[in-house]
């Protein structure tokens, strides 16, 4: 599909289909690093960072959520690391202070388990504006016992998967990109509304909707990631470096995300 954002960016997207398990390219490390470069965020927030392999990314000013990391790699003088759930984060008292910046991009990759997703995202799109870029990792399980939720030790995505069910049910006035990327897919979501309350008011039907015994069979079509791009080609369609504009410039992505929601 060609899409003609604002800044007459052309964005040009195919989903993947047929797609084989295994064959693609990237690993979802290498497209959080290319998003950093193209989108350019002066703020980063990133829910579960462990040894700081996807933080060591970036390099504007970060904030890194995590009960329990153990930093291994170089970390920008910018990284401010909170030793605590992203929970206890959002409860803070100072977080206008914390966010008079809005967040530019969040990475949420921190508790694997569906709920604890929603009230990451609840909790990020209340610090966004129409310009942020949330990335969801581990949306994509390759069978049922990675996306089990109890942890499994060898490879452990919970049930982050339904998230995009959710998201897609409760907000649709959301742009979702769900990424073919190694291991595990990856989901981008932009357009953001700081205001909209749906997702909090109605958080305990969702929950109950969507954990619980017989749930947790994942669907075909994620497990065969219908309906995603390639990483390759989200990032050459060049939609980042058009949100990093139209943030630059203040302007609303409205127009530009409609039309890439409906062609
Ligand atoms: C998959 S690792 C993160 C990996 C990292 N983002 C990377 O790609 O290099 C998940 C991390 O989430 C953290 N975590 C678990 N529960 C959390 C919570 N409630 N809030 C924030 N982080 C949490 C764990 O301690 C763990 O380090």
């Amino acid at each position: 599909m060609g899409v003609v954002l604002e800044f007459e960016v052309v964005v040009s997207l195919q989903c993947c289909s047929n797609r084989k398990l295994g064959r693609c390219n990237m690993f979802y490390i290498e497209f959080l690093e290319e998003v950093h470069k193209r989108l350019a965020p002066e703020l980063y927030v990133e829910i579960g960072v462990r040894n700081g392999k996807s933080m060591g990314r970036s390099r504007c000013l970060s904030y890194g959520i995590d009960p329990d990391y153990e930093i291994t790699y170089e970390m920008s003088p910018h990284v401010q690391l909170f030793k605590c759930t992203s929970d206890m984060f959002f409860d803070r008292e100072n977080l206008t202070e914390l966010f008079c910046k809005r967040i530019d991009l969040a990475f949420i990759d921190g508790m694997h388990l569906f709920e604890y997703v929603v009230r990451d995202f609840i909790n990020i799109e209340k610090w966004s504006s129409h310009g942020s870029v949330v990335i969801v990792d581990d949306v994509y399980p390759r069978n049922d016992a990675e996306a089990s939720r109890s942890v499994n030790p060898i490879s452990w995505t919970g049930d982050v998967w339904k998230i995009i069910p959710c998201l897609k049910e409760y907000r649709p006035d959301l742009t979702l990109l769900n990424v073919d990327i190694e291991p595990t897919g990856l989901l981008v979501v932009l357009g953001l509304d700081a205001d909209n309350r749906i997702l909090a008011q109605e958080y305990e039907l969702i929950v109950e909707r969507y954990v619980g015994e017989g749930k947790d069979r994942v669907p075909v079509e994620i497990v065969n990631r219908v309906g995603a791009y390639k990483a390759e080609d989200i990032l050459e369609s060049g939609i980042f470096e058009a949100v990093a504009a139209m943030r630059v410039a203040k302007r609303r992505l409205e127009t530009g995300l409609a039309s890439l929601k409906t062609t």
